[in-house]
């Protein structure tokens, strides 16, 4: 019988170690020196660009590179999650991302990133052909911004964090540093504002605690959703090295039980399986040992708030690496499908969401082991013109 850190390691979405299989590309290339030989300043920024967190690293951002010193930012409608990002908004939150770590390398690289989001208009209720954003960069006496320092080890770490407590001045200081961006402007003019917040009682703490791990647990209980990240998940070295996105699964353990037929698609899809619930059971310390949850509510929830939102997360992350803290979204709950509504208002109950508030993202925040890069494609996947 598999023991428990065997479990968790089975169904946990391990990052990917740096080694390739056989032939086939090596996930973790993008990662290293994103701007080693480009001389273009927009493919430079692009390759930083591409190491954005996104929802179930789908990486759906598709560039046409235009005249000398323009692009522009599609997304990927190939790479959407309809069944729980119907309204296409953590999507949305990725390409903020995105435009974030591509305005930060840009700046570093003495440019300012003149970002038009939306130049065709909002797409509502889901994303369409039109652009998300024009890129136009222009050469200009720009100040590094310290975050872009921290774009290679930033992470999304789905370990156990340490009891170790998060201070008051650290959360403050990761918020001020995510809210310190450069606006991109939509169709509509500047985003309303954003608001971040975290736990400050251990009511408060243990209500989140429960409500992260219970979302977790009607996601696996709903079936289109939970199949949706099992048709993601890259089961072994090979298979995530042939895809290098999606919800990797690596390790011996993996790759034995893979060989020997106890883990498939098949099996991951059947929550009944011992195997598969102990997996997902697995994750329940995870939400209910978080020593702090953080989270990011705007005032509107507009295609371009939802840009912001993704921007100011993107720093949210990076400064949180700059101070050595570990983050990890659980976004469950801010799903807006039918069978997760119950939990998504209290999920605006305990963020304290007032009238007209969405909150855009809920993470658990603590002091973790440093984990490799997860999978990237790389930038020729991107650039289609
Ligand atoms: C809008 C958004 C929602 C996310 N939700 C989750 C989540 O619920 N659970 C999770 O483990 N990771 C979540 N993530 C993190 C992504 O899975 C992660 O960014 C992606 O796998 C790439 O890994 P990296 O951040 O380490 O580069 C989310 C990221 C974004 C931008």
């Amino acid at each position: 019988m598999p023991s428990r850190r065997h479990v968790l390691a089975l169904l946990a979405a391990t990052p990917f170690a740096a080694s390739c299989a056989g032939n086939l590309p090596d996930p973790a290339a993008a990662w290293r020196d994103p701007s080693a030989g480009e001389t273009d300043p927009r493919r430079h920024a692009l390759a930083h660009a591409i190491l954005a967190p996104n929802p179930h690293n789908r990486q759906p951002w598709l560039i046409d590179l235009v005249g000398e010193d323009e692009l522009v930012l599609h997304a990927d409608l190939e790479r959407l999650l309809p069944a729980t990002d119907p309204y296409d908004r953590q999507i949305i939150l990725g390409c903020g991302a995105f435009l974030e770590l591509l305005d930060l390398a840009a700046r570093a690289n003495g440019r300012h990133a003149e970002i038009t989001l939306w130049p065709e208009g909002e797409p509502q209720p889901r994303l369409d052909q039109r652009a998300v954003a024009h890129v136009r960069l222009i050469a200009e006496a720009t100040a590094k911004d310290a975050l872009f320092d921290h774009i290679l080890a930033r992470r999304t770490n789905r370990e156990p964090f340490s009891d170790r407590a998060v201070d008051e001045a650290t959360l403050t200081a990761i918020a001020n540093d995510a809210l310190a961006q450069t606006p991109s402007e939509g169709a509509s003019g500047p985003p309303a504002p954003l608001r971040i917040d975290w736990t400050r009682s251990p009511d408060q703490l243990a209500a989140l605690r429960a409500l992260a791990w219970n979302g977790f647990d009607t996601e696996c209980a709903t079936p289109a959703a939970y199949q949706e990240s099992v048709d993601l998940m890259r089961i072994g070295r090979a298979e995530i090295a042939r895809h290098r996105d999606g919800i990797a699964l690596e390790g011996p353990m993996i790759e034995f039980a893979r060989t020997v037929g106890l883990l498939n698609h098949r099996v991951l899809a059947d929550t009944s399986n011992r195997f598969t619930r102990d997996g997902i059971n697995a994750w329940r310390p995870l939400a209910e040992g978080a020593p702090a949850y953080v989270w990011m509510a705007s005032l509107e929830n507009t295609r371009a708030a939802q840009i912001a939102a993704g921007r100011a997360y993107a720093r949210l992350n990076l400064a949180a690496t700059a101070r050595g803290l570990a983050m990890h979204p659980w976004s469950q709950t801010l799903q807006e499908y039918p069978e997760m509504a119950e939990l998504y208002a209290e999920a605006e109950r305990l963020a304290g969401a007032r009238q007209g508030e969405t909150v855009q993202m809920l993470a658990r925040v603590g002091y973790g082991e440093t984990i490799r890069p997860a999978p990237r494609r790389g930038l020729s996947e991107h650039i289609r013109a």
